[in-house]
C-alpha cells in the first residue's frame, strides 16, 4: 500500500500542508527542528492513532490552536481510501472512508506503517517498557481484536491495582471483587501472552533469515519471550489460566502487602539473542543495530504476510546512523516494493542509486515544498 496524499493542518509545528507522495522512496530534506520529523509523525499517528514519540496526544496539537487534522488517501491493490484523523482537547475521532470509527481499534490496521527511527536502537538496549510497546502496536497492527484485548486488559489492571491499594490501607477489608477482578484479569492476561508468544514467533522465523543475510551468515537471531509468571509456550490458553491461578492464589497476601499486581502481560519482557548471547547484555554496537534493523525488516515482511500488502516504511534518520552495508541492504530490500520516507539533514554520502532515482521534499519552518 501506500499514501498518495497528505493534508495536515494545525499539526505541530504544521499550520497547513498539501502534499503530494510518489510511490517510491520519498526522500525529506531540511535543518534541524524545521519539521521533518513531525510529518513522519503525522504519517504515523494517522495509521496508528497514537504518536511513535509521545503518550500525550495534546502535544500534537499546534501551540494555542485548539485541533489538529490529518488526511490522507491510501492506495491499496484493491482501490484507494481516505483516512482522517482529528485530535482535540477532548480526545480523538477518526473517520475511514468518509465514516467514523466509533472504536479506534476497528480504524487502526486499515494503514500500515512501520517506523524506524533512532530511538528504535532501543529496542535492544532500552527498558523493557519499550519492548511491550513496540509488540503491542506492532500486533495491534495486524490484530483489531488484540488492540481491543489490551485496551480492557489495561482497564481491568488499573481497577485491580486501585483495589489492591484499598486493601493495602485497609479502606476495605473485602476480598470477593479482589478474587472477581483477579479472574478477569487472568482471563484476558493468558489470551494476551498466547498472542505475543504467537507473534514473535512469527517475527523470529522473518528475523533469523534477514540477520544472517546483514551479519554475511556470522549471527543467528533468537528472539525469546520473558514471562514474569511460569507461563510458556507449549501450554495451551487453559493451562495457562491454571498456571496464573496458582500463581496469584500464592501471591495473593503479598499484593495486599504492597498494593499492586506483581505478575502479568504488563511486568513480562522480551529478549534478543544473538549466538546464544544476550544481545542487550553482550551485544556490541553493531550487533544491537543489526538486531533492530533485521526486527523491522521481519515486521514489514510479516504484515505483507498477514494483510497482504507491503506496509509504508518510515525511516526518520537512521540512514545516516547506519554504515555503508548495512544502509545498501536496506534500501536493496526495499527498492521497488515498499513506499518508503526517508528523512536527513544531508544526502551527502549515501551513494545509492534508490536515493538518486527519488523523490525530494525540502522542509523549512513547518513549509514543505518539492524540490525533486
Ligand atoms: N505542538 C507544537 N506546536 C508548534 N510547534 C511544535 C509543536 N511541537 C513541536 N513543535 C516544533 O516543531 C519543530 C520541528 O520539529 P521536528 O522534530 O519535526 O524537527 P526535525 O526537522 O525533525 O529536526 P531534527 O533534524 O533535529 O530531527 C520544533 O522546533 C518544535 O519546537
Ligand atoms: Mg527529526
Amino acid at each position: 500500500m501506500h499514501i498518495e496524499d497528505l493534508q495536515l493542518k494545525n499539526y505541530r509545528n504544521y499550520e497547513k500542508l498539501d502534499a503530494q507522495f510518489e510511490n517510491k522512496v520519498n526522500v525529506i530534506l531540511g535543518e534541524n527542528a524545521q519539521g521533518k520529523t513531525n510529518v513522519m509523525e503525522s504519517i504515523f499517528v494517522l495509521a496508528m492513532a497514537k504518536s511513535h514519540r509521545t503518550a500525550n496526544d495534546k502535544e500534537l496539537i499546534r501551540w494555542d490552536e485548539d485541533y489538529a487534522k490529518i488526511e490522507g488517501r491510501i492506495v491499496k491493490t484493491h482501490g484507494s481510501l481516505p483516512m482522517q484523523l482529528v485530535i482535540s482537547k477532548k480526545g480523538k475521532r477518526a473517520k475511514y472512508n468518509h465514516i467514523e470509527q466509533r472504536r479506534l481499534s476497528q480504524y487502526v490496521g486499515n494503514m500500515n506503517v512501520v517506523m524506524f527511527a533512532p530511538e528504535d536502537l532501543h529496542l535492544v538496549k532500552g527498558s523493557p517498557q519499550v519492548r511491550r510497546r513496540f509488540i503491542d502496536m506492532e500486533i495491534g497492527q495486524v490484530s483489531p481484536v488484540y488492540l481491543h484485548d489490551i485496551s480492557q486488559y489495561q482497564k481491568i489492571l488499573q481497577q485491580r491495582n486501585h483495589y489492591l491499594k484499598q486493601l493495602q490501607t485497609k479502606q476495605q477489608t473485602d476480598q470477593t471483587m479482589l478474587d472477581i477482578l483477579t479472574e478477569q484479569f487472568i482471563q484476558m492476561g493468558a489470551k494476551i501472552v498466547m498472542k505475543r508468544f504467537e507473534f514473535l514467533h512469527l517475527l523470529e522465523q522473518w528475523a533469523l533469515p534477514i540477520h544472517k543475510g546483514i551479519s554475511r551468515g556470522l549471527e543467528t537471531l533468537k528472539i525469546d519471550y520473558k514471562p514474569s509468571a511460569d507461563v510458556s509456550e507449549n501450554q495451551n490458553l487453559s493451562k495457562m489460566v491454571e498456571v496464573y491461578e496458582e500463581k496469584f492464589a500464592k501471591i495473593k497476601k503479598r499484593e495486599i502487602e504492597r498494593g499492586v499486581t506483581m505478575f502479568g502481560p504488563h511486568r513480562d519482557d522480551l529478549q534478543f539473542i544473538v549466538n546464544g548471547r544476550d544481545v542487550q547484555t553482550f551485544g556490541s554496537q553493531g550487533q544491537q543495530r543489526t538486531t533492530a534493523l533485521s526486527v523491522k525488516l521481519a515486521e514489514i515482511e510479516l504484515i505483507n504476510k498477514e494483510i497482504g500488502e507491503y506496509p509504508i516504511l518510515l525511516l526518520d534518520d537512521v540512514l545516516s546512523e547506519l554504515d555503508d552495508y548495512r544502509q545498501s541492504h536496506l534500501l536493496n530490500t526495499i527498492q521497488g516494493k515498499v513506499q518508503t520516507f526517508v528523512t536527513t539533514t544531508s544526502v551527502d554520502g549515501i551513494d545509492h542509486q534508490t536515493l538518486k532515482d527519488a523523490a525530494a521534499y525540502r522542509v523549512e519552518s513547518g513549509v514543505m515544498a518539492r524540490i525533486q
